[in-house]
């Protein structure tokens, strides 16, 4: 497939803005192709596409976050928009409380609130500068740890928080099919589903493998409590309260005892539910700043959709290959 001859196609799943170096590097890497034929390359165990992995390189060589930086981490599909959403909303709860209709939330999609590191702001062979984002600056990234590690552990402030977000890989995967319909703006064929499947339960998509990226998390959280803390997506949807008061706690900005009983952790659940951004008009139309229309990142969000697209032996598949995975880890998905 030649990623040049496609219009919708995001900068990141192109190969346009890769360095004579890069090119170098990724002549010499294990290759495959994704399950339409877009080529990806796996450095140090992980799949990118060229422009992604450029970008991956340069925040490796040049990012240095500050200790009062976030970093949202997660897969593509895994609750990103949602974390984003309620990270932005816990952190900046105070400034908005007399004015909630100023909230930012309701007018910028979550994506343009928190940036992407090599998705947004490391592309292009681009050195943003960060030095004047009000802190505390929020990213996000897909990265996997060890691979954010390159760049964070080089900083020479102490170590800034790091949250990351993951979904079990049936909804993950069948999230994953909608959004690369929805971005080719087509409807893809059973064969191709089935492709991607085979591709997904060979770890072959982007930023994975699914068990590599998640395992190297929930490690690091264990390793590391005090900095890196590990969120399921289904646990929000179960009960979305404590989430965001565990959310809160790790961020150092505890809910008060006075917030909790005026509601203010209801607030925040009520303006990043799925059904009030995905009706704001800002995330109805129009384009991010990664140049991905607004409205592609909100569906159903339900846990459990696997069950009207995967066969019993694909789920079956999926689950094996992932107790496999994590076996002896400590890290269960129901
Ligand atoms: P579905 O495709 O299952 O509906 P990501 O944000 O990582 O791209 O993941 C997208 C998934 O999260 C989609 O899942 C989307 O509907 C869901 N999602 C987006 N915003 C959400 C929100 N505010 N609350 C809950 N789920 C959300």
């Amino acid at each position: 497939m030649d990623a040049s001859q496609e219009p919708h196609l995001p900068n990141y799943m192109k190969d346009d803005k890769v360095s004579q170096e890069t090119k170098k590097l990724i002549s010499s890497l294990p290759a495959a192709k994704d399950f339409m034929g877009y080529g990806l390359y796996n450095y140090k165990g992980c799949w990118y596409y060229p422009n992604t992995l450029q970008a991956v390189l340069d925040v490796q060589k040049h990012f240095r976050p500050r200790s009062t930086d976030i970093i949202l981490a997660s897969l593509p599909k895994g609750g990103t928009t949602w974390l984003k959403s309620l990270a932005f909303a816990v952190v900046n709860r105070e400034k908005y409380r007399e004015n909630p209709q100023l909230h930012p939330l309701l007018s910028q999609n979550p994506h343009d609130l928190v940036p992407f590191l090599e998705i947004e702001l490391y592309t292009k062979n681009q050195i943003p500068d960060l030095s004047n984002f009000p802190s505390p600056v929020i990213f996000s990234t897909h990265m996997h740890l060890n691979t954010l590690h390159e760049a964070t552990t080089k900083s020479s402030s102490s170590p800034c928080k790091i949250v990351y977000v993951c979904r079990g890989i049936k909804d993950t995967f069948v999230s994953g099919w909608h959004y690369r319909n929805m971005l080719h703006r087509t409807n893809m064929s059973q064969d191709a589903f089935e492709l991607m499947f085979d591709a997904y339960c060979k770890g072959i998509l982007l930023y994975g493998p699914y068990w590599e990226h998640v395992s190297s998390y929930w490690k690091g959280s264990l390793e590391d409590k005090e900095n890196v803390l590990f969120m399921k997506y289904e646990d929000i949807i179960m009960e979305p309260s404590v989430q965001v008061k565990r959310l809160a706690e790790f961020l150092n900005c505890s809910f008060t005892k006075e917030e909790e009983e005026s509601g203010s952790v209801e607030e925040i659940l009520k303006l990043c539910s799925l059904s009030n951004l995905s009706n704001l008009e800002v995330n109805k139309k129009g384009t991010t700043r990664i140049g991905i229309d607004s409205n592609v990142f909100f569906r159903k969000g339900e846990v459990g959709d696997w069950k009207n697209h995967l066969t019993p032996q694909m789920a079956k598949t999926f689950d094996e290959i992932v107790e496999y995975r994590l076996r002896g880890s400590g890290l269960i998905f129901q």
